[in-house]
């Protein structure tokens, strides 16, 4: 971890929040390589739960919302962690992952064993709506995206006239006032979710429980994560939520330990009937076939983006020992990542940087792919060191225009470049007018 830790900082893909000011625990910022990761992560997920089906809709709800929301949802009365309080050095820990010597609890922090009992501690962040700061203007911060679709589902359902089973789907920020923010961006006070909620008459329910989970865990594949490195967590029924049907965790194996990345689960029609008896409105659905109303039930996969993208790096990062053509070995670190999410796609390089018509043509190159894909222009250093700096990114292909490509070597490799693979390290030369349709399937 610590590795990938350095590497996110120094690569630009993570850095603490407020760094200069000491930071601020539980939040993170996104550097120029992390912010295009979880923007083709979320585009992704978008693409196949949205744009690729008929079945699923789009939102995008508000974070702060009416406090009625948060106590319909249980939210303002269960939404909460045991704490307890070390009394010896004042540290405020989660009393469910408390370290214990013969049976009895100690403080991680000095190893004292005069803890208080524990007390249940709301995770949601409180804030004050309007001028005043009193009872009646406070509402929180969502501590999750799913209730705004929860609400918004009959204004969703006559504006889309979709038939049931269907789905509306949101991506967005959600905070929660975590205890014990660690393990780098994995447990965060300011988080990104990918929710989908899909509705379904109640005897759908324990079918497309089982179809959504093999389709999140094909989502993961298709982002490169191999099915070895993830595991399924059949949540038992007593440790499930009592108004669950079923309940998957999806979970990666990262360095420190196997922990969860998603959630899919059946929770019947217990949101829609919360929000139905605290609003006084009807949340149900007509069924044209049987005449009847029926309040549906839900299937809800829901994945963290950032867990997702530390998932992403700890799966993509490898070290290996390389021999130069000087015979000289050293370790190049390379983020292995899949082409669709690799931040930048594409390394354009001029072989010399003080050859102008290298340098126009490189240029030339580099315009030609900038439309279609983050590419990325560099003619600073000897063209291994540029290799190098893009295979730390984990950008997949690289372009150099040497001169063969001005056709100084002849007319029949005039126009071509060679193309790098960041992988292999295999080099091949294709024609410039073809590097379009190369690239393109491969990073779609
Ligand atoms: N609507 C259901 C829900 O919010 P959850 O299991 O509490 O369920 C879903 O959260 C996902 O959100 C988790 O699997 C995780 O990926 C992400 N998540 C939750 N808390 C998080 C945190 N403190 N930091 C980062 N991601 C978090």
């Amino acid at each position: 971890m610590e590795k990938i830790v350095s590497l996110c900082k120094r690569r630009g893909f993570v850095f603490q929040s407020s760094e200069i000011y000491g930071g601020l625990n539980g939040c993170w910022d996104y550097g120029p390589l992390g912010v295009e990761l979880k923007r083709n992560l979320k585009d992704y997920w978008w693409r196949v739960m949205t744009r690729e089906r008929e079945d699923i809709v789009g939102m995008d709800g508000s974070i702060l919302m009416n406090r009625n929301v948060w106590k319909a949802s249980g939210h303002e009365e269960t939404f909460s962690d045991p704490m307890v309080d070390c009394r010896n050095c004042k540290a405020r820990l989660r009393a469910d992952q408390l370290p214990d010597k013969n049976g009895e609890k100690y403080c991680p922090n000095c190893g004292s064993r005069d803890l208080t009992e524990p007390r249940a501690f709301n995770l949601m962040f409180k804030t004050y709506v309007g001028a005043t700061e009193d009872e009646s203007s406070i509402t929180y911060l969502r501590p999750e995206t799913a209730q705004a679709i929860f609400v918004q589902f009959k204004n969703v359902l006559e504006t889309s006239r979709k038939k049931l089973p269907f789905g509306i789907a949101q991506i967005g920020k959600a905070f929660r006032n975590e205890i014990n923010p660690r393990n780098f961006t994995f447990r965060s006070r300011e988080f990104e979710q990918m929710e989908l909620e899909y509705f379904c008459k109640p005897e759908q329910g324990p079918e497309l429980l089982k179809y959504w989970l093999e389709e999140r865990l094909k989502f993961y594949e298709n982002i490169g994560i191999p099915r070895e490195k993830l595991h399924v967590h059949d949540i038992p029924a007593e440790e499930r939520a009592f108004y669950s049907k079923g309940t998957y965790d999806i979970e990666f194996e990262f360095p420190f330990g196997i922990q969860e990345l998603e959630g899919v689960a059946y929770r019947t029609d217990y949101d829609l009937t919360q929000h139905i008896k605290h609003s006084g409105k009807p949340l149900d659905y007509f069924d044209e076939e049987t005449k009847e109303k029926l309040v549906p039930h839900v299937i809800e996969p829901s994945a963290g983006v950032d867990r997702t993208a530390l998932a992403l790096i700890c799966n993509a990062y490898d070290e290996e020992t390389v021999t130069d053509e000087k015979g000289k070995s050293e370790t190049r670190i390379v983020l292995r990542f899949h082409p669709r999410i690799a931040p930048i796609k594409v390394g354009v390089f001029p072989l010399l940087k003080n050859k102008e018509e290298l340098v126009a043509k490189a240029r030339e190159v580099a315009s030609l792919l900038k439309p279609h894909m983050m590419t990325f222009y560099d003619e600073a250093g000897a063209i291994g060191r540029r290799y190098r700096r893009q295979d730390e990114a984990g950008t997949p292909f690289g372009i150099t225009i040497d001169f063969e490509t001005l056709g100084e070597r002849g007319d029949e490799l005039r126009d071509t470049v060679t193309l790098r693979h960041r992988d292999s390290m295999k080099q091949e030369r294709v024609k410039i007018s073809e590097l379009l349709s190369i690239l393109l399937p491969q990073i779609q």
